[in-house]
This record gives structure tokens, sequence and C-alpha cells, in this order.
């Protein structure tokens, strides 16, 4: 079976996808700095799958440490999650955000070329939909305006994949486009471990529930919405792994770009998610109506029909299993990875 390389695989959709290939039959390998994860999860992916996971500490833009990777392996696809993804840190670091996001991505597409590699996966953003563009988001709608330099990397890096695909006919690109990530592994021995505090809805949440922060600050409820809080498109991170599982298949069999959105289909307000979180796991949550975060879109979902149609994907799992698998994750680990 072919050998899958994740950059920035040990990080918390890297490896969840590391588990669902693997269980499919893949090889895979991990490449990853650790800048915002920890070794210690890979570990624990091989203690689920059983299997052996050679892990490598590179930085991705390092192309000599890079090409010495695929010196030692055969390397079919490469799945690109590394890069750095905090919003309100973007808007503190803007050229931090830039060059490592888009240094990565050239990295991996010089070294691949060298070595004939022509699968390259990407993880991509309901983001790039930018603040212009009508809801549900449809992978025919134009990149829009984002609101923050996280975004642009995004918006950027895409384009330049496409102009990539474009002058090397053997190469083939997969553009996901992830909505909203949450959930754990049902094994909990892999989830979200943000470092600092959460800047997402559910690691504070869980964070919360487990006592390490005093209560939950809701960023606004004066918005057009049916409550007033904010709607998103949550999937499960274990149904956004399944996705990349289709998308390596697809991507060996296709050149050119595709772009898939990874979504439900449905989105949930700020208010709900709180009390589907309180059902599913009997744990209240303190909080408060605070003042709107800036930069936050008022609503945004998938029309994931794409995916379904050309992939045969779709998420399976609803909201009890994604605040139950969360819940779950943070109560075994209270401290992350850490230990
Ligand atoms: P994460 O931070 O848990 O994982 C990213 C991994 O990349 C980490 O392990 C980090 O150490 C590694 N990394 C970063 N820069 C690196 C470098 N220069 N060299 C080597 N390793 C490097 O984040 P995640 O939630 O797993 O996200 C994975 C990808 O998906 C990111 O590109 C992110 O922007 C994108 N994404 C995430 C979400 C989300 O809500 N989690 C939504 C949309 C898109
Ligand atoms: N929220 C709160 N309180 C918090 C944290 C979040 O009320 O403490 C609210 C936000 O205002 C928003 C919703 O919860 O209305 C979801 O916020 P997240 O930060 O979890 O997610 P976003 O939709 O803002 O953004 C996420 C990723 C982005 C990515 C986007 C689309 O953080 O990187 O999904 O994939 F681009």
């Amino acid at each position: 079976m072919s050998t899958i390389l994740l950059a920035g695989g040990a990080g918390y959709i890297g490896s969840h996808t590391a588990v669902e290939l693997l269980q499919a039959g893949y090889d895979v390998i991990v490449a990853d700095n650790f800048c915002n994860s920890s070794p210690q999860s890979i570990k624990r992916v091989e203690m689920i799958s059983g299997k052996h996971v050679p892990l490598y500490e590179v930085d991705i833009k390092d192309k000599k440490a890079l090409s010495n990777v695929f010196l030692k392996h055969n390397i079919e696809s490469v799945i690109h999650f590394a890069g750095l993804k905090a919003v309100g840190e973007s808007m503190e670091k803007p050229l931090l955000y830039y060059s490592n996001n888009i240094d990565t991505t050239i990295s991996l597409l010089e070294v691949m070329a060298e070595f004939h590699v022509h699968n390259f996966i990407f993880s991509s953003s309901a983001t790039v939909y930018g603040t212009e563009n009508p809801i549900p988001y449809i992978e025919t709608m134009p990149r829009g305006t984002c609101s923050n330099p996280y975004g642009w990397t995004k918006v950027m890096m895409e384009q330049i994949l496409e102009d990539a695909a474009k002058a090397d006919p053997a190469l083939s690109v997969v553009l996901l486009r992830y909505f909203n990530p949450i959930g754990a592994h049902p094994s909990s021995m892999i989830g979200e471990d943000p470092t600092g505090i959460p800047n997402n809805l559910m690691p504070y949440i869980t964070q919360v529930a487990v006592g390490r922060r005093d209560h939950l600050t809701i960023f606004g409820n004066d918005y057009p919405t049916k409550d007033g809080t904010c709607r998103r498109d949550y999937i499960h991170v274990v149904d956004l792994a399944i996705g990349h599982v289709k998308a390596v298949e697809y991507a060996s069999h296709h050149t050119g770009t595709e772009i898939f959105n990874l979504g439900t289909g449905t989105p949930y307000s700020v208010n709900e998610i709180v009390e589907a979180f309180e059902q599913a796991t009997g744990v209240k949550i303190k909080r408060e109506y605070g003042a709107r975060r800036p930069g936050d879109i008022p609503e945004f979902y998938a029309n994931a029909d794409k995916a379904k149609a050309i992939l045969d994907w779709k998420a399976e799992m609803g909201l009890y299993e994604m605040c139950r698998d969360s819940w779950n994750w943070q109560r075994n680990n209270p401290n992350g990875y850490q230990i």
C-alpha cells in the first residue's frame, strides 16, 4: 500500500487523519516541528492503530531536511496540515503567518517535484469564502475578501497550488475547505490540545467544564440570527479525517485542481452548542454574553453536495457525538498531552 506524508501531522486534524489512513491500510509518516503540538499525539496514534508511524522533527520550510524524509520513504501523496492557524495572532504577527504558511507550501511543492511525487492534499478553510459570498458556501463561488492575515494565507496558498497544477500536468491538487472541526477520537486518546487560552469555541467550553476556566464568554448576542449568536457548521473531526482518506484516493486517479467543502451543511448557534454540550455531558457551563469578536460573521455553513457526489463522503456524526467526544477527550486528558 502506498505511503502518505502528513506535514504537520502531529496536530489536531493530522493525528485523527493518521488513524483513519492507517485503518484504511495506508502507511503513514509524519513530519512536524511541534510548534503547536506534541510528539505524544503520534505515540497515541500508534497505540490506537497498532501500527508504527515514522515521525520526523522537521521544519517543513527547511527543504534540505524535508528532502531527507523523501529520500527515506517512497512517498505517493502529501497532506499539508503544517500551518499556523490562530486568527488573532495572525493580526499581531502577519509576517510570521505569511512566511510560515506560504513557505511550507512552496517548500513541499519544490521537494515533491524533485522526487516526482504528484498528489497534494491541502488543509484549506471556509474562511476563503470571505465576507461577501452568500450562504451556504459552494465550491463554484469566487474566493472572497478575508478579515485577517490567516485567511489571506489560505487564499494565497490555494492560488499558488492552482497555478502549480496548471504548470505541471502531472500534479493533482485537492483543496479541502474545512468548516468548524470539533470532537475527538472516540477512544479519547487523541484530541485538540491548544496551547494557552483557547481561541475556538469547543476547547473553551471543555476547559470551563473541566475547571480550567471560570466561564465562557459568548461573543455577541445581537447578530441577525434566530437567537442572536453566531451560527457555524460544526463537523466531527473523525468525519473530517475520513474525508482526507477519500481525497487521497481521488487525488491518485486525477490531475489538476479540485475543491471540496468538508462540512455537514447544518449550522448551529453558539447557544445551541452550549446547550447540546450540557445535554450530552450533564455538565453545566457557566456563561455570559460579551461584546462581538472583531472579524466574526453572523453565519456560514457548507453546501456539502460535491463531496457526496464525487468523493462519496458525507459527515455521519451529529452534535451529540461531537460534544460527547470533545468532553471525553478533555476529562480523560485534563492537561492535554502534558503528562
Ligand atoms: P494544529 O496546529 O493542531 O496542527 C498544525 C500542525 O502543523 C502542528 O502540529 C504544528 O506543530 C505543525 N506546523 C506548523 N508549522 C510548521 C512548520 N513550519 N513545520 C512543521 N510543522 C509545522 O492545527 P489543526 O487544527 O490540526 O489544523 C491543521 C490545518 O488545518 C492547518 O493548516 C489549519 O490552518 C487548517 N484548518 C484548521 C481549522 C480548525 O478549525 N482546526 C479550520 C480550517 C482549516
Ligand atoms: N465563540 C465564543 N466564545 C469563545 C470562542 C468562540 O462565543 O470563547 C464564538 C465565536 O464568536 C463564533 C463561534 O463561537 O461565533 C465559533 O468560533 P470559533 O473561533 O470556534 O470558530 P470560527 O468560526 O471563528 O473559525 C474557525 C477557525 C478558523 C476557520 C473557520 C472556518 O478558527 O480558522 O473556523 O473553517 F477559518
